[in-house]
């Protein structure tokens, strides 16, 4: 047990449940990644040890609703929404997933869903319009050439594309559309055959403030009208932040908040951690969440908050001593009550299961064949139930001015 453990457990238990209100969408349960890393102990010998990419997250996201994922860089983030996406090799992710209270395989995940990649690839010589009828002759296969166009047609309104309709996409030479245009451009390209399940690995990187409010605001609107999207987001604005209907924080492949954004100075407040005047929660629980990084605790004591409500320890003077400004990603760290990955006794950690202990710099050790877009992975506990949903075009289903109820609110 952590030496945290004196402190009283708190009277609220935070395990992340699915809310009265709940009206379908992806619920997850004990998803578990772990890799076999090797590193050289201190006699100079390869040793193999087990690390935990993520490690026990349970939760949901509800369909009409936006969640984001937010932590530190190497926080385990996109490597969540790879497994919930069914992008990890097969066997090595444990957990549960259902859709919509149907447990679904990886593998159906992945076929009736969008996965939308930061790096998009986009023909600079097309317009707009061109792109996604390309797109719609490239996913709809036999539908008939006006109900392409009519498809076309309701997305390039529904991303706030209509005044680019006819402009190239452009490039370094040729001039085109602005950044956050092309990347609603680049969602409209995955989202043409109308999945009612959007992943999107950090959507706004790259865009300024302006863009990437375009984004999500488009993003937002595309979940209002009925489908499920889990988004990887670092650092939101304000504003941003106000379009996200739930949160999931990650540090070191373990779920230190899921919740709404309102309620996060709530936990902070339960924590013993206040939201200065002033300061945004969000914010502030991911810098609180650094401190503990970095002092001899780790992250585990903010683990076990979350998913018990067991009172973190207080950090002392000295363990805050490093500033909570630190850049990302994360430098190593000192040795932690729980976790020995960097211990100088080798002995103890041999053959150990451990959490994440470090951000991406120790890439290297890693096997990267194990997670490959390519792989079709039959890893999750889940039964084949052979649940299938239908697709369809979603959003066009919703009748016109008609708004998708938000069932967090
Ligand atoms: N294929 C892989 N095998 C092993 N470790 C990986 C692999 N991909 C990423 N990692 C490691 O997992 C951690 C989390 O990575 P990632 O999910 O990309 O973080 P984030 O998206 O939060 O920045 C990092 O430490 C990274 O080095
Ligand atoms: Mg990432």
């Amino acid at each position: 047990m952590g030496q945290y453990s004196r402190h009283p457990p708190h009277t609220v238990i935070e395990v992340p449940k699915v809310p009265n209100n709940y009206t379908g969408g992806l619920e997850f349960t004990g998803l578990t990644y772990t890799v076999t890393k090797k590193k050289k102990d201190d006699d100079g010998n390869w040793v193999k040890q087990e690390v935990d990419l993520l490690h026990e997250i349970t939760g949901y996201a509800s369909k009409g609703c936006i969640t984001g994922v937010m932590g530190p860089s190497g926080a385990g983030k996109s490597t969540f929404l790879d497994g919930l996406a069914g992008r990890i090799a097969s066997g090595s992710l444990k957990g549960r997933v259902s859709l919509d209270g149907n447990d679904v395989s990886p593998s159906l995940i992945k076929r009736t869903s969008a996965y939308i990649m930061q790096d998009d690839r986009l023909f600079p010589m097309l317009t707009v319009y061109e792109t996604l009828m390309f797109a719609a002759d490239f996913r709809l296969g036999s539908i008939s050439r006006t109900d392409k166009k009519q498809r076309v047609d309701t997305l390039i309104e529904q991303l706030g594309l209509s005044s680019t309709r006819n402009t190239y996409i452009g490039d370094e030479g040729i001039r085109g559309v602005s950044g956050g245009e092309r990347r609603r451009v680049s969602i409209g390209v995955d989202i043409i055959h109308g999945p009612s399940l959007l992943f999107l690995d950090e959507p706004t990187s790259g865009l300024d403030s302006t863009s990437a409010q375009s984004v999500i605001e488009k993003v937002h609107d595309i979940a209002r009208a009925g489908s499920t999207v889990i988004l990887t987001i670092h650092q939101p604005s304000a504003r941003i932040q106000l379009l996200l209907d739930h949160l999931i924080i990650l540090a070191r492949g373990q779920l230190m908040y899921q919740g709404s954004p309102k309620d996060v100075a709530l936990h902070l407040g339960r924590m013993g951690r206040k939201v200065p005047k002033g300061e945004n929660s969000i914010e502030y629980l991911i810098d609180v969440i650094q401190e503990y990084d970095q002092s001899d605790h780790g992250v585990d004591p903010l683990a076990e908050f979350a998913l018990t409500g067991m009172k973190p320890p207080t950090l002392a003077d000295d363990d805050m001593s490093i500033s909570t400004v630190v850049p990302s990603p994360i430098p190593p760290r000192r040795s932690h009550s729980r976790n020995h990955a960097e211990r100088p006794s080798g002995k103890e950690s041999v053959g150990k299961r451990l959490h994440l202990q470090t951000g991406a710099r120790n890439d290297k050790d890693f096997d990267h064949s194990v997670r490959s877009p390519w792989n079709t992975s039959r890893s999750w506990s889940a039964s084949q139930s052979g649940f299938m949903q239908t697709l369809k075009f979603t959003p066009s289903r919703q009748p016109h001015g008609q708004k998708m109820l938000n069932p967090m609110r």
